[in-house]
């Protein structure tokens, strides 16, 4: 497989990289502190291109593939993985799913907005009682015939309380099992629609993570995603592209500790010489190196895949389950390279550490990419 990056994937990577630098580093450690969302750089990440990237330009997006996708992702979660979870949720789980399962009129309405940046926007799966084992919705969307009532709870959603539309799964059909799951798009001041606790969370604190309430919402039909009990189906292939933007994500918190901890290691004397001098770090710098380049190739082949139009399901769930423990892996060792300063705010890998953690967990946990790949293998 060619990895080759065209020049136009080079000025996208290089234009993320920028974006980053001047724009995300500052206040990193204070966002993070503050669990202070980044509302003027989404709105930036918005007018730069970064927040519907996939989207077709008829609907306000970039057009480009999901490789000019993940290098972007990358360099954004190098600096700060907050800010990136913002836009991976955005990009590929709600524009992506809109503009491949929405009709016209949801495009037109919802999709132009979300790819601009002017609105971001949620995805609403997992439930108190319903994470990993996400066939089990307990909210219910029940058919009055022009509208569907809606009740229940999420948790743990994503631009919780930032976004203005969220796409809620929900059951219609519950003798029909995950079949009767349907995908509603709900926008926020609908009545009975309320944003309840924000999650203070290990790591990713900038993000805004809440649960939400749902008390008899009158959705009309026609903001239905797909036929009726095509819920989870949409959900299911939707993270599957999801799950290829948070190995990007990821990748990026690794790439990011690992370039502080070779910067670090030179600079650190004991010993009498640069602690890159002894052969203990310039071990683990190897091993790190070795395996974030490990993960970036599974990482782009999983966008290669899906952008040549191949089934891509097996690939992001490798590339996620990889490049997630790679980022555990890796920041783990940037806070050992680091020592005592790497233990302290300042020095930013205790808070890679910290985020990268969640990779292991959301979009699908570890254990659960590990099911998806072995259903691929024996199928
Ligand atoms: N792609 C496409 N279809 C899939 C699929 C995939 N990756 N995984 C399952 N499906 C389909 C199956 O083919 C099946 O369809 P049919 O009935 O037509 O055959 C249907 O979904 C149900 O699948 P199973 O029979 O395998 O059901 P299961 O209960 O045994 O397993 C599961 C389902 C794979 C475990 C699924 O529940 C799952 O992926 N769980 C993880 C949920 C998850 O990733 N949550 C993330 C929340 S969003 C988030 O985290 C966003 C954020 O904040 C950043």
């Amino acid at each position: 497989m060619d990895f080759t990056l065209s020049e136009e994937h080079i000025s996208v990577q290089q234009a993320a990289r920028d974006f980053a630098q001047n724009d995300l580093f500052p206040g990193v450690i204070e966002r993070d502190i503050e669990t202070r969302f980044p509302a003027a750089q989404v709105k930036k990440m918005g007018e730069l291109g970064f927040m519907g990237m996939m989207v077709s330009p008829e609907y306000g997006g970039g057009g480009m593939d999901t490789l000019s996708y993940v290098l972007a992702m990358e360099e954004i979660a190098k600096v700060d993985a907050s800010a990136a979870v913002v836009m991976s949720v955005n990009n590929s789980l709600v524009c992506w799913g809109l503009e491949k399962y929405g009709t016209e009129a949801q495009k037109t309405k919802y999709l132009t907005p979300l790819a601009s940046g002017e609105v971001i926007g949620a995805f609403c799966l997992s439930e108190p009682e319903a994470g990993s084992d996400a066939t089990s919705q307990k909210t219910t969307a029940e058919d009055q015939g022009d509208t569907y009532l809606l009740n229940g709870t999420k948790n743990w959603i994503t631009n919780g309380n930032s976004s203005s539309i969220y796409l809620v799964m929900a059951q219609t059909h519950p003798e029909l099992k995950h079949k009767g799951i349907n995908c509603l798009i709900v926008e926020k001041g609908w009545e009975g629609f309320s944003v309840g606790k924000k999650e203070d969370k290990m790591g990713i604190r900038a993000s805004d993570t809440h649960s939400l309430m749902f008390s008899d919402v009158k959705v009309p039909k026609e903001n239905r995603i797909g036929e009726d009990g095509f819920g989870f189906k949409f959900a299911m292939g939707t993270l599957n592209g999801g799950r290829i933007g948070i190995a990007a994500q990821a990748l990026g918190i690794a790439a990011g500790a690992y370039e502080l901890s070779v910067k670090y290691s030179k600079e650190r004397k004991a010993f009498g010489k640069s602690i890159s001098e002894h052969q203990a770090i310039q071990f683990k710098l190897a091993d790190m190196r070795t395996r974030i380049e490990a993960a970036r190739l599974l990482v782009y082949k999983a966008a290669r895949v899906k952008d040549m139009g191949h089934d891509y399901v097996e690939a992001a769930a490798m590339a996620k389950l990889y490049a997630s423990e790679v980022a555990m892996w890796v920041t783990t060792e940037a806070v050992q390279i680091h020592g005592g300063y790497g233990y302290v705010r300042e020095y930013h890998v205790e808070r890679m550490m910290r985020d990268a953690k969640i990779t292991q967990i959301y979009e699908g946990t570890s254990e659960i990419q590990k099911m998806v790949i072995a259903r691929e293998i024996l199928k």
